[in-house]
């Protein structure tokens, strides 16, 4: 072994900084350990004494000798008397080990901490994940401004009794609300849901069938998980809702774009692929992102489709409490005689989307196994608010408060619709303002929608391109793909109105007016 003088240590420079709140032993330790994780210290390597160490860096010995304790604790150091302290030899001589260094000196200094050596192998990422990540950066989604999709009016949402719902049953928990509990949900709450979805929604369920999920995405996960395997063929809206499409990608399968007409997803064209497909995603009361409705004979035809070919499909009804011009349409489940469909609902755009809670209505003979899915993934949703939810739905809030944004997004859609008109003329077309908390306005043909997003995010307005619920853009890597090209014939913007004031959407239109203009 080569000797090296005791007072070797590698160039980069060793400094501390006695005002950090990092202990000094502790940013010595960070040094040293750097230094040999990444190589520039060797096995065998001596280092100076506690006592050089110290008086070299005009320091006490007392976290010199700190460090080296803990480092030769960890096996990174080992000492012998009267031969001094050596770099442990059983550390691994080529090691490059990356390990985290630490502390709010490490920030400020640029020799702090000592520079690392790039890593030469290539690790692969599954093929996967290289699918997930074919989605544009989406910066209108990061803004909260006027004409973010899928925002409610969050200052309508009557905080002072949600506040006082979440101290009653936060301040003195029952053992319940903060030890571990079923993955299926909260028995009171999924009670709650299934007579709500009984009741206004037509659901043909029981509270046991009833999965309390985070939020609908959650819902689409799980379902993917129980029903699919790696490369089974999904069908779904084209256009369609590009977070469904990213679960079925990151379960590994493919996905089939099936265009919409006017009733909805079209079910001749899932009857020309014949038995392979596995299942199908749907948004039958308020089709994604267009919004037409799914007429009874298409709901039919799909669940014989589905009873034929022993299909699944996937109902996601995210928004159908929002209907303006009639009542609300029923869900597709509660047509279903056959166990074929699995309901997913949200609680993000009744209530508000951080609250991440939503649910599932499982067929009765898979409830085991979306309960083990479930359990597997992050085993249940937050128990405090599932019970401060059920105090909601049962005191009657939740009704009162649906009802009053009913009301409320009606005059918001109204604003935005007259706010295109006077500020745009006939230059966008109009589609799909009946229901929900968006509509979409087609842009004159060959303008770029992604542009046009982009530009309006810098003036702090939120509208989604169109384009991007195409599966046009989604690249067809191997597994986790998607088959074929949507068509899209023109570019259009999704506006999603219910989070913004009358006040808002005028602006935020005219601000909308100068993207298109530019
Ligand atoms: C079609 C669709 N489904 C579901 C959701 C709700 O998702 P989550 O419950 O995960 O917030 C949204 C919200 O944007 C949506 O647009």
């Amino acid at each position: 072994m080569t000797r090296v003088p005791t007072s070797f240590l590698p160039p980069i420079a060793l400094e501390l900084d006695s005002r950090a709140r990092t202990p000094l032993y502790r940013q010595l330790y960070d040094w040293f350990r750097t230094a040999i994780t990444e190589g520039q210290l060797r096995p065998g390597q001596r280092l100076p004494s506690t006592r050089t160490l110290a008086a070299e860096l005009k320091i006490s010995r007392i976290p010199a000798a700190n460090a080296y304790d803990q480092l030769a604790a960890e096996g990174y150091l080992e000492t012998f008397p009267g031969a001094g302290t050596r770099v442990a030899r059983s550390i691994p001589n080529d090691t490059l080990l990356f390990s985290q260094t630490v502390g709010p000196a490490a920030g400020k200094r640029s020799n702090w901490p000592p520079q690392r050596t790039p890593r030469q192998t290539v690790r692969r990422v599954s093929r996967r994940g290289v699918a997930l990540r074919q989605l544009p950066p989406q910066s209108w989604l990061n803004i909260v401004g006027p004409f973010r999709v899928s925002l409610p009016a969050l200052d309508h949402f009557p905080l002072g009794v949600w506040s006082k719902l979440v101290a009653r049953h936060a301040r003195k928990p029952a053992k319940g609300v903060m030890g571990y509990a079923d993955a299926m949900g909260y028995l009171p709450l999924r009670e709650a849901i299934a007579e709500y979805l009984r009741t206004v929604r037509g659901v043909r369920c029981e509270a046991r069938q009833i999965l309390v999920t985070t939020g609908s995405q959650q819902g689409l996960q799980l379902s993917a998980q129980v029903l699919l395997d790696p490369k089974d063929r999904v069908g779904m809206e084209e256009p369609g809702y590009p977070s469904a499409r990213q679960a079925f990608l990151a379960a590994g399968a493919h996905v089939i774009p099936i265009p919409v007409d006017q009733e909805g997803i079209n079910v001749a064209r899932l009857s020309s692929l014949g038995q392979g497909v596995r299942a199908v995603y749907v948004t039958p009361s308020h089709q994604y992102p267009l919004g037409m409705v799914m007429g009874a004979s298409r709901r039919m035809l799909l669940l014989q489709w589905a009873a034929r070919t022993g299909a699944w499909i996937i109902e996601d009804d995210y928004d159908s409490e929002y209907r303006f011009g009639s009542r609300p349409i029923a869900a597709l489940q509660g047509l279903d005689t056959g166990s074929t469909v699995i309901y997913t609902g949200t609680f993000s755009k009744v209530m508000f989307p951080a609250l991440r809670l939503g649910y599932i209505v499982v067929p009765a003979h898979l409830i085991s196994a979306f309960a083990a899915a479930r359990d597997a993934a992050d085993v249940f949703s937050s128990t405090l608010y599932q019970v401060v939810l059920t105090d909601f739905i049962r005191e009657g809030h939740f009704a009162r408060h649906i009802r009053r944004m009913r009301m409320l997004y009606m005059e918001r859609r109204a604003a935005l619709v007259q706010a295109i008109r006077t500020q745009m003329g006939d230059a966008l077309e109009v589609i799909g303002s009946e229901a929900g908390m968006h509509l979409v306005v087609l842009l004159p043909p060959g303008m770029d929608d992604v542009a046009i997003s982009r530009r309006a995010a810098q003036l702090g307005i939120s509208a989604a391109p169109l384009s991007t619920c195409y599966a046009k853009s989604i690249s067809r890597a191997g597994v986790g793909s998607v088959h074929g090209v949507g068509r899209l014939r023109r570019g259009g913007l999704i506006l999603g109105y219910a989070g913004a004031s009358p006040r808002e959407i005028n602006d935020g239109i005219s601000k909308l007016r100068m993207s298109l203009r530019a």
